[in-house]
């Protein structure tokens, strides 16, 4: 056969690494509206970065490199995002930390137009169901210190502020607020 009328192969998706859990996907509704809750795949990359963009103005503090690196070769990770039809609208990074030990939220957010409506609150009560269900006794988070609205947000759901991180985010030398939440009764 010539090499022109060769059929070209469809470039197969590099898998993520294992996750942490084998999450089934979820459907859940706000205001009206059926959302998905799935475990993340390469293929999200690009909205994972969008999103960024778009609560960050502009600005995407991991790249697609990164987001790439984190869900194929990184274990110990569990990647989640919300979808509507095709469209990520929201998306959670969490990290086992063995020696802490706790589940990290290592980035979260949420689009927007979809922001107040409790998608962030239903994927941190996803994060606590998760730590619970491989048995880790806490979950943590760091923020901003200017970021009250997401502080404010934390400590409704549960979180107690454990340390403050002097100078922690390299772009403004922002101090970071480490939050916790303790799961064991
Ligand atoms: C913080 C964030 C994830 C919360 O998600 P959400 O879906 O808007 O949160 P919920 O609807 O469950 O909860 C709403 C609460 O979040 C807080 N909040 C923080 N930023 C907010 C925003 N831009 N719009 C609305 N609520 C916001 C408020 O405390 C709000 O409480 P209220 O409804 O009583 O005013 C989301 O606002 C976001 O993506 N922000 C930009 C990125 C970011 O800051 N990520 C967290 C880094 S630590």
């Amino acid at each position: 056969m010539f090499l022109k009328f060769r059929k070209k192969k469809k470039k197969k998706e590099k898998p993520v690494a294992q996750t942490l859990i084998d999450f089934p996907t979820e459907r859940f509704e706000i205001n009206g509206d059926v959302l998905t809750l799935r475990l993340a795949t390469v293929s999200d990359i690009p909205g994972l970065v969008a999103i960024q963009e778009a609560v960050y103005n502009g600005y995407a503090p991991w790249v697609a490199r990164d987001f790439y690196h984190e869900l194929t070769t990184e274990k110990d990770r569990l990647y989640l995002v919300v979808s509507k039809r095709d469209q990520v609208v929201a998306f959670i990074a969490l990290v086992r930390r063995e020696q802490v030990p706790d589940l990290h939220i290592a980035n979260l957010a949420v689009l927007p137009v979809w922001q107040g409506q409790k998608v962030g609150s239903y994927l941190i009560n996803t994060a606590k169901a998760v730590a619970w269900e491989i048995g880790l006794p806490k979950l943590s988070l760091e923020a901003r210190r200017s970021n009250t609205g997401a502080l404010a947000l934390y400590d409704r759901l549960g979180f107690h502020v454990e340390d403050v991180i002097e100078n922690y985010y390299v772009d403004n030398k922002e101090d970071a607020i480490s939050m916790v939440e303790n799961l064991e009764g």
